[in-house]
């Protein structure tokens, strides 16, 4: 179910979700631990001077970006939570920075801008075509969009592993089969993208998770709105599951997929 208001005030309210799910990442993915160069290596920086960000988060983009900005770009970063644009603005003290409560599915700005970014943010839209659309057309006739998403099959073993569990142990709870992020996952994003813009490039980052402690994947489980039916008895039995592997096998591997277009 679809809800703004658990998004903004619930999920985001404050950054602390999305840190425990970056911390995650950054401590046992396998081959690239910090993906952000990737993406910044292949963006357009030279011809962008207004650029736009929607749904910054953390602001965590930036610490790589930064120094691939132009001397005269002047960035807008928006994010429709207040208590995430504050860690933004935190982070960030540049002269070139602009900071705005925004909500893509009600877009009110004007101007057009040579780059708009959005990041793993577009599964949050109530329309994600429609959201799409509105980029398109706050982009100067040259712009570009950079658009990133999750592959459909990305950390499902985590979601595989609960729902085992749920099963072999007889239990009552009830997750949706239907993740948030399969309302713009990459096969959503291949169609919708090619609907709505001339053409693109796309960019595809495959890796894994190798968890060799169990207590910040409960943690990172904990912070999922997917997951809110689970208490704090089943999240035990989870560490449990997950210990017992990890004594096993040295680790627990997840699959994991990032992939990104470059759109006009
Ligand atoms: C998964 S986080 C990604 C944050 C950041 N782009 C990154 O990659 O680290 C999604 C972000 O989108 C914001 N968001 C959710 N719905 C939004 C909307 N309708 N308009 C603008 N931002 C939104 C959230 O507050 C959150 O900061």
């Amino acid at each position: 179910m679809f809800s703004k208001e658990l998004i903004r005030d619930v999920q985001y309210k404050t950054s602390s979700n999305l840190q425990s799910r970056v911390g995650l990442h950054q401590q046992f993915t396998r081959i690239n631990k910090n993906f952000w160069p990737l993406l910044a290596s292949k963006y357009p920086w030279k011809n962008s001077k207004e650029i736009l960000e929607i749904g910054c988060g953390t602001g965590i983009f930036w610490d790589t970006a930064l120094k691939k900005l132009n001397e005269n770009s002047c960035v807008t970063l928006t994010d429709i939570s207040s208590g995430m644009l504050e860690t933004t603005r935190d982070r960030i003290k540049d002269h070139r920075f602009r900071f705005s409560q925004f909500d893509i599915d009600t877009p009110n700005i004007a101007s057009q801008f040579d780059l708009v970014i959005a990041h793993f943010m577009l599964y949050h839209s109530g329309n994600p075509k429609q959201a799409l659309m509105s980029i398109k057309g706050m982009l100067t006739p040259e712009g570009k969009a950079s658009l990133a998403t999750l592959g459909d099959l990305h950390m499902k073993r985590i979601d595989d592993f609960i729902k085992s569990l749920i099963k072999e142990n007889k239990l009552n709870y009830q997750i949706t089969e239907q993740s948030s992020i399969d309302r713009f996952n990459e096969s959503v994003a291949d169609k919708l993208i090619t609907e709505v813009f001339n053409s693109y490039e796309k960019y595809e980052i495959d890796d894994y998770l190798d968890v060799t402690d169990p207590a910040p994947l409960a943690e990172y489980c904990k912070s999922m709105m997917k997951y809110q039916a689970l208490d704090e008895p089943f999240f035990q039995l989870l560490f449990e599951g997950l210990s017992n592997e990890i004594e096993k096998l040295g680790k627990f591997v997840i699959p994991k997929r990032v992939v990104f277009y470059i759109a006009h």
